[in-house]
């Protein structure tokens, strides 16, 4: 990529203390490590080739928020079955909320579904790969836009993810907390110092890479990275000490009271959440309010007819679940008696445990709960 940074100013002290102790590290090098070491990722290459806009996406997003080991498998199935942009665009939603199940963050999977479409629509299933075009879709912000740009078409692009802030505050000794939104700009010009304007996509997979196995947050393996004569934390000892970060706000908790209600035939009661909003569209186990006060005690939910329903049990552990921000305390019922669902006047639907619809992980620690209890 040619070098038309414009961070000047404070930039500047870091490139100089960054060169002062040990210059700037090549691109060759690290390629030559990549071409070595790189990870053996599925969607880096696809039936022998190299992968295309789609598997690139469809990658990108799945790790955004997840891990690349629970990334795999659901990128394999979701390629098995989705082959292409148009059979992804041509897929009930539900069927993809399904597919998406467990990865959590669940925008992700509606605006996975409504970018095929579009890129469908608008441009006969082909990826554009300029980036005020890929940002103008559902889901592709400056990150993966960039990483499309990079790895799918090879064109030069800065890619910047967690990794490698940490491997570029580390190279140059940048020691501003990384969660500020003005040094994030920083690291950014920071790191299109270093691309080459050679194999843009092996240079964004390799920094990655560089990050994730070399790199690490604790005990990084200096000895092996191909920057080590370059990098000013490890010839200022300061490894341990980048990249800094400001401690995170603690995450308030809400509370609420589920209940898991069962027929006769063993089918469990579900409710369907707005479409829009936190796990929008997925499956539910009914639950009151969720409130930032404990509803325990509280007369309105007292007042429940399910509480004056016989036979109704409350599982003993309260189930915890954190979201991106808040936390979740359940305490959760149970009861086989039907015609509860009638009397709190859910609407849902009726499903049978092993033909469930695509609901959250929330619910699926709920169905677990009770089952480690023998409550269903
Ligand atoms: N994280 C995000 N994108 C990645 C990729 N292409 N390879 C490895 N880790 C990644």
């Amino acid at each position: 990529m040619a070098k038309t940074s414009t961070f000047t100013p404070k930039g500047d002290t870091y490139v100089a203390s960054a060169t002062k102790t040990t210059g700037l590290p090549q691109a060759s090098r690290l390629l030559a490590w990549y071409d070595k070491y790189g990870r053996d990722l599925p969607w880096r290459e696809h039936e022998g080739r190299a992968a295309s806009p789609y598997h690139t996406w469809i990658s990108e997003i799945m790790l955004q928020q997840t891990g690349v080991s629970t990334v795999i498998p659901y990128y394999q199935r979701f390629i098995t079955r989705w082959p292409t942009v148009k059979a992804l665009a041509a897929a009930l939603q539900d069927d993809v909320l399904s597919a998406w199940a467990g990865l959590g963050y669940y925008s992700r999977a509606r605006n996975l579904h409504e970018c095929a479409k579009q890129v469908t629509r608008e441009y006969d299933g082909k990826f554009p790969s300029e980036l005020d075009a890929l940002k103008k879709l559902p889901g592709i912000g400056p990150y993966t836009a960039s990483a499309i740009r990079a790895i799918a078409f090879d064109l030069p692009a800065n890619v910047v993810d967690g990794n490698v802030e940490r491997v570029v505050t580390r190279i140059f000794g940048y020691d501003k907390p990384i969660n500020d939104t003005k040094n994030k700009t920083e690291i950014h010009h920071l790191a299109a110092q270093l691309v080459p304007s050679k194999r843009n996509g092996d240079y964004a997979q390799a920094l990655m890479d560089l990050g994730a196995v070399i790199c690490t947050p604790k005990n990084p393996v200096c000895n092996q990275c191909p920057w080590r004569n370059n990098c000013n934390a490890l010839a200022t000892n300061r490894t341990s000490a980048l990249p800094v970060t400001t401690p995170k706000k603690a995450v308030p908790t809400r509370y609420t009271l589920a209940f898991l209600i069962t027929d006769k035939k063993g089918r469990v009661f579900l409710r369907r959440r707005p479409p829009t909003g936190l796990l929008g569209s997925l499956w539910e186990i009914p639950t009151t309010e969720w409130r930032p006060d404990k509803p325990w005690r509280d007369k309105e939910t007292q007042a429940l007819p399910f509480f004056n329903a016989l036979g109704a049990k409350r599982i003993p552990r309260e189930i915890t679940h954190v979201f991106s921000h808040f936390k979740l305390v359940t305490k959760l019922y149970v009861s086989d008696r039907t015609p509860i669902a009638k009397k709190l006047d859910l609407s849902g639907q009726w499903f049978a445990m092993d033909a469930l619809p695509a609901v959250a992980t929330l619910t699926k620690k709920m169905l677990t709960a009770a089952k480690e209890l023998g409550e269903n």
